[in-house]
Parts: C-alpha cells; structure tokens; sequence
C-alpha cells in the first residue's frame, strides 16, 4: 500500500499531465498558470477527502479525473470580472469580518416580483446598508408545491416566473457594484422529482442510475425509519415516500424533494458541476442548504455523520480551485455541538446561529437571561477565521435546539420547558404577548416548533407597549455580538403575520408561511415617519446599524461575557486592545439595576454609543424596560 502522500503525487501528475493535453485548457497560457498553481496548493486536501469517500472505488482515478476537468472546465467559463475578485479576496480572505457587513434575505417574487424588480430595490438595500443579499432559492422548481424553491428542477434555469438567467447575471454584476454580495442556496441534499436526475433515474436511464435512494419494497426503509428522524411529519411518516410504481425513496423532506445518493461518486461529480456553475453567476456565498442530512448509514440518525462533512470539505477545496473567492455558509438547525462541526475555514467559512437565534426568544419569554449569556460564554467563540450569521428568525420555523444538558445546569427540564415555549409563542399562554402558530406539531413525540414574523412574535400584533424595543432588542443583539447580522427583510418595518396562505392549497399545509409576508409598500414608505411603528423600528434599527459600522470594536466575532448581576440583563464585552464595548440588554419589562460593584472595573465615565448619553458608572446603572445600552469603555473620558 503506498503512502497517502505518494498516492497524492502520483495522482496529482497523472491529472495534471491529462487536464493538460485538452486543448481546451491552453497549457502555458497565464490563466492555466494561475489554475495550475491553484490545483497544486489544493489537490492534496482534495484528494483526501475524497478518497476517503471513495477511495476504496476500482474506478477511483477516473472519477477524479472526470471532477477535475469539470473543474478545469469552470474555471475557463469563469467570467474575468470573478477572476479579479478572487484575486482581491485571496489577498484579503477576512474580508467578511468586517462590521461593515450586513445580511438581508427575501423571496424575489414575495419582495420585488421579479429579479428585475430586485435590481430596482438596490437604492434602498443601500439605504439599509446591506453589504449581503440572500435571495430565496429563484431556479426552477415544481409549479404549485415546491417548498418555497427549495425542490430545484434545475440548476441552470431560472424559474421563470422570476426572470431569466441573463437577469440573474446583470443583478448580481449591478450588486456587486453597489458593494452587495449575493447569496444563493446550494440545495445539495436533494432535488426535485422533476429535475432530469430523478426521471431518468425512475425510468431507467443507465447514466442516473444509483442517483437517489431507491428502494424495492419496506425492508430497508423500515429499518432505517427505525433511527430517523421525522422532518415534515404532516407531509408523511417517516423519512420515505412511495413511487407511482410502488418503490421507495429517500425523502427527508417533502415527497417531492428525493435526496441524492452521494456514496455514489457520479452524483458528486454532477452536483459539483452544478455548484460551480452557480458560482461562475458571480455567487459570493454559497448557503449549503440541509448539511445535516447528505450522508446516510444504516443504525444512525442519518444526521450529522463524518462523511457528511468530508462531503462539504471536498466540495470546498474544490472551489478553491476552480472558484476560489466563493465561502460557504452552513444551514445546521442542530443540536448546538454538531452545529460547530460545520463550521471551519476548509468546510463552512460561516454558519447561522441558531442557538442564539432561539436562545433570545426564550429569553424574552421568560425574561430571564441565563441560556443565552450561557450560550455567549461557552458556544460563541468560533475560530478567527470563521463567523456566525447572526439573526434573528429566518423563513423557516423557530425550532427550541439548545442543548439539554446546558439547560440542566439551571434546573430547567428541557421538553417541558420547550412544551412552554411552543404555548408561549403560540399563545397558548396567558399573558403571553405573542402571536405565532405552530408547525409540524407532532403529537406522538410532543415535538413542536414555531412559526411567525418578527413583529407578530414580538408582540407589535397585541398591540403590547414593548413590543417595538422588543423588536430592537432582539436584532441589537445580533447586530452587537460579532459575525454577519441577517435581517429577514420586513422585520425592519415591522412586517406582521399573513394568514392567506391557508386559501393556497400549495401552502395550506405549511404555516412557515405565515411568516413570509409580501412587501407593504404602506410599510415601506411609513419608514421614515415617526409616528408609526414602522418608522419607530426602522430608525432604531438603522440607528444601530449606522453605529456598528462606524465602530471597528464590532468586528470579528469575539466576545466576553459580563455578569451584570440581574437575571433578566444580557451583558458582554467587545474588543480588547485599545478599549471595549460594553453591551447590557434588559429583557423584562421592570426596570432593571446593574449595580455599582459589578461596573467598578470599568471606566467612571462611558458614554453610550446609541442615544449619546454619558453614564457615570460608579453609581451603577439603571435600564428601562428592554432598553439596550452600547457603552463605549474605551478610555477614560
Ligand atoms: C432548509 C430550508 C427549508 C427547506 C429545507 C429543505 O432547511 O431552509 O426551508 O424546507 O431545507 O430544502
Ligand atoms: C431544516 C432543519 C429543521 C427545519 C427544517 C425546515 O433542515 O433541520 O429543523 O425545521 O429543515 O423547516
């Protein structure tokens, strides 16, 4: 057996020599120089990862073979304009760790009708500052029931509802002019049962063969049932659906979405295509949708397994190669130690937190704070060259995915206390100043999740007093503590919960929904009128955008916990060298004391960066109901 590191060599000269002799690939030119020397600084990680996926394969060489003049191929058609790019990223590979970042996401067509009309939304996306666009998946799908886009019936169309893929080009050119990245999903775990992989693979076609997860009859999904988690369970029990020919496949979702067969090296291959090709749209982000389920093992949860991440590693090192200025952003709403597996600057650059995300609405719910500054001092900290996408809710369900155990240290009995949670945000608890429904509400587990806009769960929808400090406390904290802010775009008008989706028999089902309301133009254009609540929220929230900016003491992620000795106030510091931020949050609606002795290691005098007020620290420090204050320690003034 030769040693891995002879094994790369030989393979790495037996690909080369090949890629070479294509004419295609005008050897000696300055752009082969450049993929050249680019495929020799990461075909040793690639070839890793991927032999030991598939390494074991007779046809193992072959199949690097073929990936690496897919690559090559990429590579050629990538546009000069994305050539420059990634040459000025490669020089400055932490550009996003800047505070000047700022994430929005909307659906094209709920937003702004077309991609043509998201061009036209580029003046305001700068007026809110956006340095980060996610658009909701826009390629083609299944008409009627698609899971919001997230079935792809094809990767390389636009749906055309939304426009066509020389509109998709000319918006993200227009983006990047305006200083805006895009973003764009790589729904990788799946595809839609329209897309050609999936026919060609139930009818028979030799070359989709062993694409999808077919089975002949129970036997294996049975078995597998056994240790699966249920996603959809209003969809169907189970992780499988039955074909019109009686067969099985693998659907962790809907019926119409049937995950890949990644042990099969083939479907690797395609998908890298796919990927890179998305890339070469002038993609900044790739949101590497469902990470969590790409891997299957027979006796497992299916979720989370090595080779799930050995998948996404090689996937990475490839667009290092061929795509090298594109980063990943990882969709893991998991348990919180497998969502950090993510997340590494050879797998995922960055990643939603969605511990924090649910820890602040428990923390508003209870008016206690103890998860969350727990989350901040033990789950925040992630490697320097790595961030967390802060937000604050996204299109899907609020799940409750913190960690049993971390709720132990405080006596909190997690399933019931998450039994609350649903009846909180539910409001199906009295008191309870939310307005959101359910989703998925599974009555054999218990299990349940949540669904509603910032603004209806935040209590703007009762009509209750705090709910628009509610609203910025919420996003203060995710636009304070470190990493990339992601507003659900609406939120920052106040957008409340839209009910109509139950006359859609395509939506009906699906109360994720509820939450992702068209554009009020009404809103929108009261955004600037202090007398309403979409003015009051928009001035705050872009007040505090405006700060972040302009302070370098928001960049980076790092933070350290503050105890501010009172169990409904947030604390942490930013910063360290020439100074900090001080960050206090009160989640209740009592005024809260942060006393003197907790304060006496910080400056006499602070001033707070959101309202200009100077705090005379050694008398401690009073917060109004939810207010927040962002005290600038950094010398003594
Ligand atoms: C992700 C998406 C969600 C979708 C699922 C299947 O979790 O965020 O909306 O239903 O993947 O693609
Ligand atoms: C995601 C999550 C799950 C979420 C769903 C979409 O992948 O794992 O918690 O609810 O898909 O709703």
């Amino acid at each position: 057996m030769l040693s891995i590191d002879h094994q790369i060599r030989l393979a790495s000269e037996h690909v080369l020599s090949a890629l070479a002799k294509r004419p295609s690939a005008q050897a000696g030119s300055p752009a082969w120089g450049r993929f050249q020397g680019r495929f020799e600084q990461h075909f040793p990680a690639l070839f890793q990862e991927l032999s030991a996926l598939y390494g074991e394969r007779a046809d193992f060489l072959d199949f690097i073979e073929t990936l690496l003049v897919t690559a090559l191929e990429a590579w050629q058609a990538r546009p000069e304009d994305l050539k420059a790019l990634d040459l000025a990223r490669e020089a400055d590979p932490l550009w996003f760790q800047s505070q000047k970042m700022l994430g929005g996401v909307c659906y094209v067509d709920k937003f702004a009708g077309t991609l043509k009309g998201i061009e036209a939304q580029i003046p305001y996306f700068q007026e809110l500052g956006l340095t980060y666009l996610h658009l909701m998946p826009l390629f083609k799908c299944p008409e009627g029931n698609s899971d919001g886009g997230y079935a792809v019936s094809s990767y390389r169309e636009v749906n055309p509802a939304l426009g066509t893929m020389d509109d998709l080009r000319s918006l993200t050119r227009a983006l990047r002019g305006a200083g805006i990245s895009l973003v764009l999903d790589f729904i990788f775990n799946h595809t839609s049962d329209e897309h050609e992989w999936a026919r060609g693979c139930v009818s028979g076609a030799p070359e989709y063969q062993g694409f999808y997860h077919i089975f002949p009859d129970r036997g294996l999904p049975d078995q597998y049932d056994q240790t699966l988690r249920e996603i959809f369970p209003d969809q169907h029990p189970g992780g499988f659906s039955q074909l019109a020919d009686g067969r099985w496949v693998w659907t962790t979702f809907n019926s119409f979405q049937w995950d890949l067969n990644y042990s099969n090296p083939a479907v690797f291959t395609a998908m890298a295509g796919e990927m890179l090709a998305i890339a070469n749209l002038g993609t900044a982000f790739l949101r590497m949708d469902a990470v969590a389920f790409v891997w299957k093992k027979l006796g497992t949860a299916c979720e989370n397994l090595p080779e799930a991440h050995t998948v996404i590693r090689a996937f990475s090192a490839l667009a290092r190669i061929a795509a090298p200025s594109l980063l990943f952003k990882s969709e893991a709403i998991v348990h919180p130690d497998d969502v950090v597996k993510y997340i590494s600057y050879r797998e995922c650059q960055i990643s939603y937190n969605p511990l924090q995300m649910a820890l602040l609405w428990n923390s508003l719910a209870t008016r206690e704070v103890n998860l969350l500054q727990q989350a901040l001092e033990q789950r925040h900290n992630l490697a320097a060259d790595t961030a967390w996408v802060n937000y604050v809710r996204s299109h899907d369900d609020i799940g409750w995915t913190f960690s049993d155990e971390d709720a132990a240290q405080f006596g909190v009995d997690a399933f019931q206390h998450r039994q609350f949670l649903n009846r909180f945000y539910v409001n199906r608890f009295e008191g309870s100043f939310a307005r959101g429904v359910p989703f998925q509400d599974n009555p054999v587990t218990g299990d349940c999740r949540i669904c509603g806009t910032c603004a209806s769960l935040a209590g703007i929808e009762q009509g209750d007093p705090h709910a628009v400090a509610r609203l910025l406390l919420l996003y203060s904290v995710a636009l304070s503590s470190g990493g990339i802010p992601l507003i659900y775009l609406g939120d920052e008008v106040g957008a409340m919960n839209d009910h109509s989706y139950l006359d859609n028999p395509d939506q009906a089902m699906d109360s994720r929904w509820v939450h992702r309301p068209a554009y009020d133009p009404e809103r929108y254009s009261d955004r600037h009128n202090p007398n309403t609540v979409a003015g009051q929220i928009y001035a705050g929230l872009t007040r505090m955008i405006a700060i972040r900016k302009a302070h370098a003491v928001f960049a980076g992620g790092h933070l350290n916990g503050f105890r501010a000795g009172s169990r409904s106030v947030l604390a942490y510091t930013r910063g360290g060298h020439s100074g900090h931020l001080l960050a206090l949050a009160n989640f209740s609606e009592s005024v809260q004391r942060v006393p003197a002795h907790v304060l006496a290691a910080q400056p006499e005098i602070a001033q707070d960066l959101l309202t200009g007020h100077q705090h005379r620290l050694r008398e401690g420090l009073t917060l109004a109901p939810y207010q927040v204050v962002w005290l600038d320690c950094s010398t003594a003034k």
